[in-house]
């Protein structure tokens, strides 16, 4: 049998705690503030972007959505963010990716205070996580960890397989997962005897985004199976694995939809709330 992780339940929970944060540091007169900025009509970042502000009005941080037009120039978007690293009411600022092709998603990035970029993308912050002394981890590594010590699965010692080596999940989940003593390997498009490889993992967490690409063959009996994919067959969200064949060898699975992703969101409202904490003088 096994653990099917409910990535909605951990999920409430972990947000209930913030929620309740966030009231405490309002009755002290300190407000939480999120700055979104979306450029271009991108249906995913569009809808990801509807979810964050949700997420933000549920918890009683206040969000503030800058919605620009596709043809925005670099200077406009560069002046937008220098504002709002100047405003002490925003705490966090967040540029969705993709951004459109006329526009350097690495000069923006470094544009963001590292102080307030909850998503952790600035090189400064990536530093911070390599050498293990941080504030804010991108959202999806930090909730696949935080999954973990919610289900009390142990890293230590344990082998971690990590597919794909992405600057937003899969190289600093491999960082988290060495900082919890893991044993990590990455893979990716090179990897040489992928399934050996898997075969070898007590802990395979998988950001491919290609379906059923993890399949059982490649999986060891009782092995953990985190999957980040979310992919569209035929209009219904799946992830990379084949969860009906996968999840009988597993002892635990996060399922899709309902695992990972609402564990992303939830993420980005503890760094929000870690950045006005921060930023407040309440974390030293
Ligand atoms: N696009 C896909 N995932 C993310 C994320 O975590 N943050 C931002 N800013 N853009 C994304």
């Amino acid at each position: 049998m096994y653990k099917r992780i409910d990535g909605k339940a951990i999920s409430a929970d972990v947000r209930a705690g913030i929620a309740e944060e966030v009231k405490a540091l309002n009755q002290q007169g300190v407000s939480v503030g999120l700055a979104v900025i979306i450029v271009g009509e991108d249906p995913a970042s569009k809808i990801y972007v509807a979810n964050k502000k949700k997420a933000c009005a549920a918890l009683g941080i206040v969000s503030e959505e800058y919605a620009l037009p596709e043809d925005t120039d670099e200077a406009t978007l560069l002046h937008l963010i220098d504002e709002l690293n100047h405003r002490k009411e925003i705490n966090g600022i967040l540029c969705q990716l993709p951004l459109p092709k006329h526009l350097d998603e690495k000069k923006v990035i470094n544009a963001i205070l590292p102080a307030k970029d909850v998503d952790a993308f600035h090189p400064q912050n990536v530093g911070h996580i390599m050498i293990g002394d941080f504030d804010f981890v991108p959202c999806t590594p930090a909730g696949i960890i935080e999954m973990l010590h919610h289900e009390d699965i142990s890293v230590e010692g344990k082998n971690c397989v990590v597919l794909g080596r992405s600057n937003i999940v899969g190289k600093p989940m491999a960082m988290l997962l060495m900082h919890e003593n893991g044993t990590v390997t990455v893979t990716h498009r090179k990897t040489k005897n992928l399934k050996e490889v898997c075969l070898n993992a007590d802990i395979l967490v998988s950001s491919v985004g290609k379906p059923n690409f993890v399949t059982a063959d490649m999986v060891k009996e009782g092995a953990v199976v985190i999957d980040v994919g979310i992919n569209r067959v035929d209009g219904k969200v799946c992830g990379d694995v084949d969860f009906d064949r996968v999840a009988e060898k597993t002892s635990a699975i996060t399922p899709v939809p309902g695992g990972v992703g609402p564990m992303t969101i939830t993420m980005l409202m503890k760094n929000t709330l870690t950045a006005a904490k921060r930023q407040n003088g309440i974390l030293k």
